[in-house]
């Protein structure tokens, strides 16, 4: 492997973007936010309105679209689309497309000195031979909390119960399924984001001080 590999793998809400945003500038690696490709095609198969509990279905689509943007957009950011993104997670076609544009998007910007790639299964499965690898573990009322807060700050009505509830189901989801469920990847190094960000960041630093 030729570029420096950073992976960041853990639970909706625990934070990730915001770790990852922090590492990329701090050492200047090209952020890559998996979690925005497998929105994306949960948008086209909603617009679409592809049957998505019908794998055939979702299979034949994927065949048809000739790429993904990669750019963060608002209209992905919705629970709706949180919710499709986990459902279709679960295929391994849906996996397999996903995991190229990855390996693509790494090939594709050869002129970075490296990547901090962020998601479920990325350091477990994608870049398993990664320089470093992080596991965010926070706890599910914290990260309840927080995207209630984030909510409310932009303006959106919002109730805590209802996205605690939204969390659980989706970590469910995310860590009990068969293909690349969410785990803490072997050799990872485990960042305890329940606290304020400073002491996130001093972990980080940590781990990262002969990167
Ligand atoms: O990180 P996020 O909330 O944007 O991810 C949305 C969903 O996409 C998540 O619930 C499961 C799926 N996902 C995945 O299965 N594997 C990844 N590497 C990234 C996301």
């Amino acid at each position: 492997m030729k570029h420096k590999i950073v992976t960041i793998d853990g639970p909706a809400a625990s934070g990730k973007e915001k770790i990852s945003k922090y590492i990329s500038k701090k050492w200047q690696l090209k952020h890559l936010d998996s979690g925005i490709l497998y929105r994306r095609l949960g948008y086209i198969l909603l617009k679409d309105k592809v049957e998505i509990d019908k794998i055939e279905e979702v299979k034949k689509k994927i065949k048809k679209i000739k790429s993904i943007p990669y750019r963060k957009s608002k209209k992905i950011r919705t629970q709706q689309i949180a919710k499709i993104a986990s459902k279709i997670a679960i295929y391994n076609c849906v996996r397999e497309f996903i995991n190229k544009l990855q390996y693509d998007f790494v090939k594709e910007n050869k002129y970075y000195k490296g990547f901090v790639i962020d998601g479920r299964d990325i350091g477990s499965v994608v870049f398993k031979k990664a320089n470093l690898k992080l596991y965010i573990d926070v706890n599910p009322k914290i990260r309840a909390k927080r995207r209630y807060k984030q909510l409310i700050d932009s303006g959106e009505k919002s109730i805590y119960r209802k996205i605690l509830r939204d969390i659980e189901l989706r970590d469910n989801k995310d860590k009990l399924r068969k293909n690349s469920p969410l785990v803490v990847p072997k050799n990872a190094f485990i960042v305890n984001n329940n606290g304020e960000f400073k002491d996130t960041i001093k972990q980080i630093n940590n781990i990262f001080k002969d990167f």
